[in-house]
């Protein structure tokens, strides 16, 4: 198996973080640096990473957290700042999948699954990711609403149409498929409405609910299995149906 694979499934990072891990230096193989993401490795070599030993994890988990603001989606901070695993007690080594600004709050999910962050990540899967915004100025008009759902011009180019609808005057409810830097506060700021606060309510198929701020569980079977669905894991559920009686009286 390529060396970050290996890291992405022992829950390092995702398998493009894992690439840049190896390419600074920081993973020995049998105690030497490998820079190589490629290189091939098997289940019984000695890796470390930053001199710390990984393995291949037995069991993967997905916990669900409700992201407070001034917490940053990392799985460490530079400057120091409080970080989301810190919020986990999960007793195995998480990352986030995907990011939130440090001051948006809300759904993030948190994994040692790398395949699943990174399929759930990836442009092609289009995972929906709606947010509560709480905009400044207050009623925000049909023109404004038409042109988030059309789609707007942001420096890095146009958006793809957004699901938006007002919950009351300047709350929206946006959905959106892209994962860009500070999308929705952009999107909103250039129809005229900077973002006030803003909160993740909804990560494909799982609703935060009532977690509480600062909380975190881990997902439900079901949930799971609905997450993997929506990255392309599985097919979906089948609908549970009995399967039909074939009781034509014998002629
Ligand atoms: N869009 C933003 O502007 N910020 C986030 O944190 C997430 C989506």
């Amino acid at each position: 198996m390529r060396l970050a694979k290996f890291l992405a499934h022992a829950g390092v990072a995702s398998r493009r973080a894992a690439e840049g891990i190896v390419r600074e230096g920081r993973v020995t193989v049998a105690g030497e640096i490998v820079l190589d993401p490629a290189r091939d490795v098997g289940e019984h070599d000695a890796i470390e990473v930053d001199g710390a030993r990984v393995a291949l994890e037995a069991e993967h988990v997905v916990y669900m957290l409700n992201k407070p603001a001034g917490v940053v989606s990392t799985a460490r901070d530079t400057h120091g700042r409080p970080v989301v695993t810190e919020l986990v007690d999960a007793g195995v080594r998480l990352y986030p999948i995907g990011r939130l600004d440090a001051d948006t709050t809300g759904l993030i999910l948190l994994t040692n699954d790398g395949e699943l962050a990174n399929r759930l990540m990836h442009p092609r899967h289009e995972v929906p990711r709606t947010y509560v915004a709480k905009v400044h100025g207050g009623f925000v008009k049909n023109r404004a609403l038409e042109r988030l759902r059309e789609g707007v011009q942001l420096e890095d180019g146009r958006t793809a149409p957004a699901q938006v609808r007002q919950v009351r005057p300047g709350v929206l409810e946006l959905t959106i498929h892209e994962g860009r830097k500070r999308q929705v506060r952009r999107m909103c700021e250039a129809v005229g409405h900077r973002v006030l606060s803003l909160r993740r309510v909804r990560f494909g198929p799982l609703d935060l609910g009532r977690l509480e701020e600062g909380q975190a569980r881990r997902l439900k079977a079901t949930e799971l299995r609905a997450l993997k669905s929506a990255a392309g894991m599985m097919r979906p559920h089948a609908s549970v149906r009995p399967a039909r009686r074939h009781n034509r009286r014998r002629q």
